[in-house]
């Protein structure tokens, strides 16, 4: 994971980097660092812990200088320290470097370098580039870096500078990396989001691809030293798309966002002929749907799976992307394989789908973030038009892409020439307005969290098309409050999770009066034979609920379809309200990254 920015040109680089940073700390926030070169040389600064604590480091008072790169840690290779943290520096600390990736071959590197003299100060995997620079490295940045760039394996998004050298070169192998040309001024980031209200301009790098940067030009390079085109394309995105809006945190304003996404998501897709994507693959023919994701996207490719046979009666397969990509399994040319991911750079998703191409399936992405590594790789699909997410625990992206595959699957229908039922049609249109309706459920919710959130265990259940909705909610209640809990089909209950209830155990039911409800009932009679809590979320009255229900929290009544997005809502809500009452950092939960580029 990680994330790097760079900036060469004519202001103090300093602040424009630590402001960067912030920016990209959702990719890892365990450790910091900045490297800034002036006339005297590198200054380096490090420090554990989030970026408000790099920043209120008094050492960075001394650091001056127009050239600089930063760093974002997430820790794969050495424990989140100090020494560990980057820009790491080779012997004479002449050179330095900021990586994001993993360097698989660095411990035979060390070795050699270690025998040729070399001295390592950390545990990273990321030194060893240091190192190889400084060996091949004769006053050009970029002629060391293509002696370097042979020798490793892994993936790599990498910035270097030296203390002689007024250019700043950075190279991509899968890991994202992005240039920003502003006027006199050059910017590379891991993701557009950084380079927000400094330039207008920018650049996705290829993979194997380098670029010297420098304060009024730069150079595209290939691995071979030859320049390449590019193309420049325009940063849209406006500060207020990263901005909390007024609202205490990110997942909260993302929560409340939903209904403005959805409606995004949908937009210029459905008209009263049914339903309009710009996917320029023929769907007519295809045997077999997979869908492919990992955490909250693989939660909406399994209701894709519920919703794509429903409403097709193809087939369909969900995988995780991990999994997926090193099991020997058939895929066909008759197979559409989807990737789904927010970022778009989910190292996993990404080599799933490429293994897809290569076995000659047809691949679409269901995406937010726009020219993301899977996006481009897909070439074809369906944008979230979310908006930039940024709480760590995805919110908005997850009901966007749920919107995503109903249309994917409404698309087929009509390719495959099978009718639209108008009814569904008319309630999809009017959904941005039961996202509404289902956030007025958040005072009840807060009121639900005071309850429970003392509570060491937690189960979801439901059933059907919300039994995805069990596994998110217990997810998120993970993620960001750290409480066990476990998300099962309502029915599988019996077989295992019930030997857990006692009256210490709240069990939550997601129970929309469709035509699993009577059945969803029994389960909860089930619990509450065994003193079990029960906390339900429905979409109308009903005695019998009532009178069995310890507390009820209620969603607009929907088709059931579409109940998926209604029902998370008041889940989400109650993981926030949760976590915040319990004083955790909502944002940015534990041990967790948004954009997770590493396997
Ligand atoms: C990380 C994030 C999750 C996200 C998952 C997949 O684990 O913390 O919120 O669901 O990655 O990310 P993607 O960007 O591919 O949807």
């Amino acid at each position: 994971m990680c994330g790097i920015i760079g900036f060469i040109g004519e202001k103090e680089a300093k602040n424009l980097l630590v402001e960067g940073l912030k920016r990209l700390e959702y990719r890892g926030y365990d450790s910091s660092g900045i490297c800034v070169k002036n006339d005297l040389g590198l200054s380096i600064v490090k420090n554990l812990g989030k970026i408000d604590q790099l920043e209120k480091d008094s050492r960075l008072s001394s650091v001056r200088g127009k050239i600089g790169i930063a760093h974002t840690r997430w820790a794969t290779h050495g424990e989140p320290s100090e020494v560990n943290a980057h820009p790491h520096c080779d012997c004479k600390n002449e050179l330095a470097v900021v990586h994001n990736g993993i360097i698989e071959n660095y411990s035979s590197l060390k070795k050699i370098l270690e025998k040729e003299g070399h001295k390592f100060k950390s545990k990273t995997d990321s030194e060893v580039i240091a190192h190889l620079l400084e060996k091949f490295y004769k006053g050009n940045l970029a002629e060391a870096l293509l002696k370097v760039l042979p020798l490793l394996e892994g993936t790599y998004g990498l910035a270097v500078i030296a203390e002689k050298s007024g250019e700043i070169v950075v190279a991509k192998k899968g890991s994202p990396l992005v240039l920003g040309i502003g006027n006199g001024d050059m910017f590379f980031a891991s993701d557009q989001t950084a380079l927000i209200n400094h330039v207008n301009k920018i650049i996705y790098l290829n993979d194997n691809e380098i670029a010297v940067l420098r304060k009024d030009n730069f150079e595209i390079k290939n691995i071979n030293g030859k320049n390449v085109n590019y193309e420049i394309e325009e940063l849209k995105l406006g500060a207020e798309s990263i901005e909390k809006n007024g609202f205490e945190h990110y997942m909260l304003k993302e929560i409340f966002e939903q209904p403005k996404s959805v409606k995004s998501a949908l937009t210029g897709r459905l008209n009263k002929d049914g339903v309009k994507l710009s996917i320029n693959i023929n769907l007519k023919k295809i045997e077999r749907v997979i869908l492919l994701g990992c955490g909250t996207s693989w939660h909406s490719a399994l209701i894709g799976k519920y919703v794509i046979e429903e409403l097709t009666n193809i087939p369909v397969e969900v995988d995780y992307a991990s999994e997926f990509r090193y099991r020997n399994t058939p895929i066909r040319d008759s197979d559409l394989v989807v990737a789904i991911s927010q970022s778009g750079e989910t190292a996993d998703t990404l080599a799933a789908i490429k293994k897809a191409k290569e076995c000659n399936a047809k691949t679409i992405g269901i995406v937010n973030a726009v020219s993301s590594s899977i996006a481009r790789e897909c070439g074809t699909g369906i944008y979230l038009h979310a908006g930039p997410e940024i709480g760590v625990a995805s919110t908005k992206a997850f009901t966007s892409q749920i919107t995503a595959l109903i249309l994917l699957a409404l698309y087929i229908r009509k390719e495959r020439g099978m009718e639209l039922d108008n009814d569904l049609l008319k309630e999809i249109a009017s959904l941005p307005q039961k996202l509404i309706l289902s956030l007025e459920s958040c005072d009840e919710v807060e009121e639900l969290a005071k309850k429970f959130k003392d509570s060491k265990n937690f189960i979801f259940l439901g059933r059907g098309f919300n039994f995805p909705i069990a596994l998110e909610g217990a997810l998120k209640l993970k993620e960001i409050s750290y409480i066990h809990a476990e998300g099962y089909p309502s029915a599988e209950m019996k077989h295992g999770p019930i030997a857990l209830i006692d009256e210490n155990m709240p069990c939550l039911f997601i129970c929309p009066h469709d035509h699993t409800y009577d059945k969803v009932l029994s389960n909860i009679e089930e619990v509450k034979a065994r003193k079990g809590k029960i906390i339900a979320i429905t979409d109308k009255t009903d005695d019998k609920l009532s009178s069995i229900a310890d507390e009820i929290i209620y969603v607009p009544a929907v088709h059931p379809i579409l109940s998926p997005l209604v029902n998370v809502i008041p889940l989400q809500l109650f993981a926030y309200f949760v976590a915040n009452m319990k004083g955790l950092d909502v944002d940015k939960p534990r041990n967790l990254a948004k954009s997770v580029t590493v396997e």
